[in-house]
């Protein structure tokens, strides 16, 4: 099944009074159960398309299809909707709240989807490894371990897509790993699909599938094995 379905997609900034394109026409289709790695240099529109395929950034030309449906077709409120239900997001730098416990900031995006109740709270830390952390601060927790909360987080709504965006980019070698390792196994055994950013090709052999960006065009489109 198609989740995402771009077309000729196209993204230009405009600063003062000059344009810069950064998405130069982009084709791109993702079924569910893919595990899609971008990676390409620093400028080169990785994050942009990320941003636009999920609906977190208006794109200017071509079309975007997420869920069988046009992204600029959607109202604000089916937008809400389907951030909160279908997708996730993960980011570089885990963007927890501070002053909530592990189980707190997970209880705060169900709250945003359907409530959960405690036991699938911490069902859903029990299957990113942080189970016995629930009640600790962020700041008592190492790089790796926050961005297991910011996994969890995405994934208590149940959502049909993580989005991510160089999620290891901050962590260590072996913090990077496990968690590449973790989103290797959500996308094997619950079948969500991932779209990942990496800066890192070595990352992209957890992934089905690698995007390579240049400029931003995709110039090369390979499954991984
Ligand atoms: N809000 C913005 N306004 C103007 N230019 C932007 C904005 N965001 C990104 N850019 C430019 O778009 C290009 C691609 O950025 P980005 O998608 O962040 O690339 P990557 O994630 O591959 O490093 C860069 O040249 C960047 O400077
Ligand atoms: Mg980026």
């Amino acid at each position: 099944m198609t989740q995402i379905k771009a077309t000729n997609l196209q993204k230009v900034y405009h600063v003062e009074k000059l344009t810069y394109p950064v998405l130069k026409g982009i084709d791109l289709s993702v079924k569910q159960g893919e595990f899609v790695s971008i990676c390409g240099p620093s400028g080169s529109g990785k994050t942009t398309l990320l941003y636009t395929l999920s609906g977190l950034e208006p794109y200017t030309g071509g079309s975007v299809v997420l869920f069988d449906k046009e992204l600029n077709l959607y109202t604000d409120s089916e937008k809400a909707k389907m951030r909160s239900h279908d997708i996730g997001f993960v980011f570089q730098m885990f963007n927890l709240i501070p002053n909530l416990t592990v189980y707190e900031n997970i209880l705060l995006s169900s709250v945003l989807g359907t409530q959960k109740s405690k036991s699938e709270i911490l069902d859903v830390l029990d299957l990113v490894g942080i189970k016995e952390n629930n009640d600790y601060y962020p700041y008592q927790l190492s790089g790796g371990m926050q961005q297991r909360v910011a996994i969890a987080r995405a994934l208590i709504n149940h959502p049909k897509i993580i989005f991510a965006d160089e999620p290891i980019g901050s962590l260590d070698y072996k913090n990077g790993l496990s968690i590449m390792q973790l989103f290797k196994k959500l996308n094997q055994e619950l079948n969500v699909t991932i779209i990942m950013v990496t800066h890192n090709e070595d990352t992209t052999k957890y992934g089905t599938r690698t995007l390579h960006m240049l400029d931003g065009k995709v110039i090369k489109d390979e499954n991984s094995n």
